[in-house]
């Protein structure tokens, strides 16, 4: 069996909900994307998907990310990882009625942080159906926390800690917008798309740009981008695409040329 290394896909929330309106599918979205990824075919890939309209609002109503503080809101630990199961389920049913063999691993159920951060993740049976030619399928989920109580964890540290985890060859993000920007592209008509970044070019903009307020309201761009770093770091590119545009992911699985943004450690000399 010939073993090439993972390819980690995440999908965010923005992609596959409504995030105007809370716990709004977007399935047509989700069916298009299912279609992508089995003309795809790539040959080892573990998804994970963002919570978007159905795990924010609840996470938020209920102080989630803060930890235990009041026995009040443990329903809403209940109520997020719920509605995270339910976007699952939905997901699920897309990969499964075209035959793909997906299988869902459950977050909540392997893993526990420590102040948020992944500190125990039980990966064997991730490891296995991946041996076996399985298509896990993860997501962002309120978790037990050894310090909070519970948190929730985001897809993207999720990504991040399975791409490294498993020596990824590459992680791909999908999102609502082309790429990364110096600016809020819903916001700002000027704003800049980079191509391509290193990560010493990563970091410097960070510092630079900072955390633009508006930005981080509409995408949060830089926060995700701070989790992919210890990715980066171990020599796993990471290209931003365009989700909601028709055929980028099949593109990008498939190796091809596609709008978006590619960071990668350094630049890879040629001669
Ligand atoms: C959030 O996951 C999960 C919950 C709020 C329970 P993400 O942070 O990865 O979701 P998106 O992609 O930003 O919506």
């Amino acid at each position: 069996m010939s073993k090439p290394n993972p390819t980690v896909l995440k999908i965010g929330g923005s992609v596959i909900t409504d995030k105007s309106k809370e716990l709004q599918v977007r399935m047509d979205v989700i069916n298009r994307l299912a279609d992508e990824i089995k003309r795809a075919a790539v040959p080892k890939l573990i998804i994970v998907h963002g919570g978007g309209s159905f795990g924010h609002p609840l996470a938020q109503e209920y102080g989630v990310k803060e930890g235990l503080k009041e026995n009040s809101q443990k329903i809403g630990f209940s109520e997020t990882h719920h509605v995270m199961t339910v976007l699952n389920g939905l997901f699920m049913d897309a990969l499964i009625w075209r035959n793909i063999p997906a299988v869902c691993i459950t977050p909540s159920s392997c893993i526990i942080t420590e102040n948020g951060r992944i500190k125990h993740f039980e990966d064997k049976p991730l490891k296995k159906l991946l041996e076996m030619g399985f298509l896990p399928v993860l997501y962002g989920d309120a978790v037990l926390d050894t310090k909070l109580g519970f948190t929730i964890l985001s897809g993207d540290q999720l990504v991040s800690n399975i791409a490294t985890r498993f020596n990824a060859e590459r992680v791909i993000i999908g999102v609502d917008v082309d790429g990364l920007y110096d600016a809020d592209p819903k916001v700002e008509e000027k704003a800049r798309m980079f191509n391509r970044l290193t990560l010493k070019e990563l970091k410097n903009l960070h510092s630079r740009v900072g955390k633009p307020k508006n930005y981080d309201v509409t995408g949060g761009m830089f926060g995700k981008i701070t989790e992919l770093l210890p990715a980066v770091e171990s020599g796993i590119p990471v290209k931003i695409v365009n989700a909601t545009k028709p055929n980028y992911i099949y593109k990008v699985l498939k190796g091809e040329k596609v709008k978006g943004t590619l960071i990668e450690k350094g630049r890879v000399r040629v001669g």
